[in-house]
């Protein structure tokens, strides 16, 4: 039976592709659309059609989106009781991707939104009269700051600690949902995706992704620390995909001519997992068609090859005229460049990772047709350099992905 569905988060990055899906199948969506955050009808529109939806489609919007402004941080998301009891008993299934992916954010801000934002949707489920079946997007990297070995589905500890406050307000989050799902004998899917990316030019009405704000802060870095320098998108020197790729990462004192060089901790068996954000949503709206457990159901929404650390150091060298080494350890005397980077430590700590995410029960549970497509080095330049820009491959280039690990 086809049960109504509200989306929080429906103007996010990964919200505007679940969105997608569940217009596929569901005749009207409820959109719990970020109070005073601009017209969420508008944006969304603006997605479907700069992604190539059909003009019938598009037209059709907003006859078949319910939009209702909440604040996640807010007590009954700051609705009144009668609307907060009005939309709660309108509901089917609530699915909850709203959430600040700040890895830079302070802990009591992350908490707000990310923790109490999650309290007040499970709040929502719990005063609905058809008891709404919840689908909690959460993170593969509550995972934490366990940098080696395999992290599996069922797991959910703080043993080794958090790399920045995001990891640990998703954590809280999932603890939330296991005690609510406990209290009300209530089902929750949790949706664990690793890092999501597309091949979607950046565009200024699109959300960003992580690698594209990435690039953004070490590009604004580069500019502040030396104002006079290459450092302009359009800059030749920027736009020159060709700068040598794969290469020794050893210790060096200076990048070739025009870049500065920074050092930064990683490891150059390094390893992260980049899935496509259409493949992710479509995974997690067929793993919301499957039949509960009636407890927590937890599944890692991952690629099955990671990409190595050195392809993503390759790809930001050939966005940003920097030239970045992998060290082990901090430098003693920081250039001003690696000075400012160091306020972004809940970014760069994952260079030094080479965990692996166990992805056992989603692919028990839907086959090979779960794998996606491999992430190249090319699908990534599409995702984050300006149109036009093409990538040039020197020869030797290595492989973009690592082989597909099987972990049964
Ligand atoms: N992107 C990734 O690589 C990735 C990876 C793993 C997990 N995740 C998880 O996936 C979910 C979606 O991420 P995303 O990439 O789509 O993030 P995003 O592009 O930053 O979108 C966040 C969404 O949350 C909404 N929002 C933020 N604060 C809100 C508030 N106080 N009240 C109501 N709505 C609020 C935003 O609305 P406005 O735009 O109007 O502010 C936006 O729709 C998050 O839970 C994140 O933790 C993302």
């Amino acid at each position: 039976m086809l049960v109504h569905v509200a989306l929080t988060g429906a103007t996010g990055f990964l919200g505007l592709r679940l969105l997608r899906r569940l217009l596929d199948t569901h005749p009207s969506v409820t959109v719990l659309a970020h109070a005073g955050s601009g017209d969420a009808l508008h944006r969304i529109t603006r997605f479907f059609e700069l992604t190539g939806s059909p003009e019938t489609f598009t037209a059709r919007l907003p006859g078949r989106l319910r939009v209702v402004e909440t604040d996640l941080a807010q007590p009954r998301l700051g609705l009144s009781g009668r609307t907060f009891q009005k939309l709660a008993d309108g509901l089917g299934a609530i699915w909850h991707s709203a959430g600040s992916i700040n890895l830079e954010g302070n802990l009591p801000e992350l908490r707000r939104t990310n923790v109490e934002g999650t309290r007040h949707v499970l709040e929502l489920a719990a005063a609905g009269r058809r008891k709404p079946l919840v689908r909690h997007v959460s993170t593969a990297f509550v995972a934490g700051a366990r940098r080696d070995g395999v992290a599996y589905e069922d797991e959910l500890d703080d043993v080794c600690g958090f790399e920045n406050a995001y990891e640990r307000s998703k954590y809280e989050a999932e603890l939330l949902i296991h005690a609510w799902s406990r209290e009300h004998r209530r089902p929750v899917l949790v949706l664990r995706p690793s890092i999501l990316v597309t091949d979607l030019p950046p565009h200024p009405e699109l959300p960003s992704h992580p690698l594209q704000v990435i690039e953004r802060i070490l590009r604004d870095a580069r500019c502040a620390a030396d104002p006079g320098g290459p450092g302009s998108r359009d800059s030749d020197e920027s736009a020159s995909s060709g700068f040598p790729g794969p290469r020794d990462r050893g210790p060096r004192s200076s990048g070739p001519a025009g870049r500065s060089l920074i050092r930064t901790v990683g490891h150059p068996h390094g390893r992260l997992n980049l899935l496509q954000v259409e493949h992710a949503a479509e995974v997690m709206v067929r793993l919301a068609g499957l039949a509960p457990s009636g407890g927590v159901d937890t599944y890692h929404v991952v690629h099955d090859r990671d990409v190595p650390v050195p392809t993503v150091v390759d790809l930001l060298e050939r966005l940003v005229p920097l030239s970045i080494d992998l060290v082990a350890t901090k430098p003693d005397t920081p250039s001003a460049l690696e000075a400012l980077l160091d306020f972004y430590p809940g970014m760069t700590a994952y260079l030094a990772h080479r965990r692996r995410f166990d992805d056992t029960r989603v692919r028990t549970r839907l086959g090979p047709s779960a794998a996606s497509a491999p992430v190249g080095l090319d699908y990534l330049w599409s995702g984050l350099a300006p149109r036009g820009r093409a990538l040039v491959l020197s020869p030797g280039t290595p492989p973009a992905v690592l082989p597909s690990v099987r972990y049964a």
